[in-house]
């Protein structure tokens, strides 16, 4: 898919047309301004009214990637949350465009997502859509994509989710679960808003411009279901936001409720990008990485640190710019563990060396145990399958 980058320039696409970078759902560039982003996207930032709000229905609990600002905007939580509060009807909505690269950062919604299921006992809704990879990527056959959806789904299956609430869509597999919604759908987006919204161009082919109604139609599932209004939140990083900008504009004249979403930002790059990058493999941990590749793209990372131990001591390193330290705040649930690796940094305590040891214990662990789960998940993956659920 063609970037989406014209020069000095907003489009309602929603991706920043500067120079410095460019955020659409296929395409991270650049040094990412996320207030700015959120602006120009037409974005709320979560708010600690929200989060009160969320925290007196759960019992004063607030995930942590909630809490430490990761998930950092939305379109319509409030209403979602009021709706909660109330006892109305919701469910849960992500996804997975099925690549044989599923790294860390794909994980971070589902883990947010896994505590909502479990907080608020709701559906939840997961698409892999072998269609849009096929579509949009070169060099992947169907075929592929289709088996892609079915090994991308286990790592999802591995954080715990039960069939009783997660339903597994495949788009190839499940169209006719998604087609009628998809095409009233796509009847109500003109090509010229499409291409717009995501930077298609007359070279693409018929298939990616009509593709956005096949994710838009997910967020109305649960409505048709069970026959019943009941609007979907999202979770997921921002780059998805342009589906459901379009998806709410056009939701009441579908008569279907609006979809709410949430928005976080990227993990980044181990070598110091906005977002860990496929192009790149030093720069993400990759669910297979084994023990010796994951050390060796930790031992390598860029860091906050100084150039030497002795500067390192005497001045401090910063962690607010060092993807290491993000690492251990975005895997860590621990506050005080995680306080005190911000603060010994600073004060010159900690040495980078130490810091990113300590973080490949943390992802060796948890990449060893993740890979074990899903090799039990194998066996249970059709339990998943919307198709064994709803008839
Ligand atoms: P995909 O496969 O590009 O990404 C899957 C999910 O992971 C998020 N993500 C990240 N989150 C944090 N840090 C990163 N570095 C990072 N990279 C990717 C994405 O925002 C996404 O939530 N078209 C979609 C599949 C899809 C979908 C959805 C996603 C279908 N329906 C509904 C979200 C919501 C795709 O190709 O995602």
């Amino acid at each position: 898919m063609k970037a989406f980058i014209h020069p000095n320039k907003t489009r309602p696409g929603g991706c920043h047309l500067g120079q410095e970078y460019a955020v659409t759902p296929w395409e991270v560039k650049g040094k990412v301004d996320y207030l700015r982003l959120a602006r120009e996207f037409g974005v709320q930032l979560i708010t600690d009214e929200d989060v009160s709000l969320l925290k007196g229905l759960t019992g004063g609990d607030v995930h942590y990637l909630i809490r430490r600002g990761f998930f950092y905007a939305h379109r319509g939580f409030r209403e979602i949350l009021e709706r909660a509060r109330s006892g109305g009807s919701w469910a849960l909505y992500n996804g997975r465009g099925p690549s044989g690269d599923l790294h860390i950062g794909h994980l971070v919604p589902w883990i947010l997502t896994k505590w909502f299921v479990d907080k608020f006992n709701v559906h939840y809704f997961f698409e892999l859509t072998d269609d849009e990879k096929f579509l949009v990527r070169d060099g992947y056959t169907l075929e592929e994509t289709n088996r892609l959806a079915y090994d991308n789904a286990l790592s999802l299956i591995a954080l715990g989710f039960t069939p009783d609430r997660l339903h597994i869509i495949v788009d190839t597999d499940d169209v006719a679960y998604l087609y009628k919604i998809a095409v009233k759908v796509a009847k109500k987006l003109t090509l010229s808003t499409v291409k717009n919204t995501f930077g298609l161009t007359d070279s693409n082919n018929i298939g990616a411009t009509f593709f956005p109604a096949m994710e838009i139609a997910v967020a109305f599932l649960p409505t048709e279901l069970f026959n019943g209004e009941t609007p979907v939140l999202i979770p997921t990083a921002i780059d998805q936001d342009p589906y459901f900008r379009l998806a709410r504009d056009i939701a009441e004249s579908l008569n279907y409720p609006k979809p709410a979403t949430l928005y976080s930002k990227f993990l980044p790059g181990l070598t110091g990008e906005d977002k860990m990058s496929a192009s790149n493999p030093d720069s993400a941990l990759y669910i297979n990485d084994d023990d010796k590749e994951v050390r060796r793209k930790i031992m390598n990372a860029f860091t906050g640190g100084q150039p030497t131990a002795e500067l390192q001591r005497r001045l401090g390193g910063n962690p607010d710019i060092c993807p290491v330290y993000k690492y251990h705040m975005l895997l860590s649930d621990n506050d005080d563990e995680v306080r005190k690796i911000y603060e010994d940094c600073r004060g010159g305590r900690l040495l980078c060396g130490e810091c990113k040891l300590m973080l490949y214990e943390r992802v060796s662990a948890f990449l060893n145990k993740h890979r074990e789960l899903r090799e039990r998940a194998k066996d249970k993956i059709n339990e998943y399958k919307i198709s064994v659920k709803f008839k």
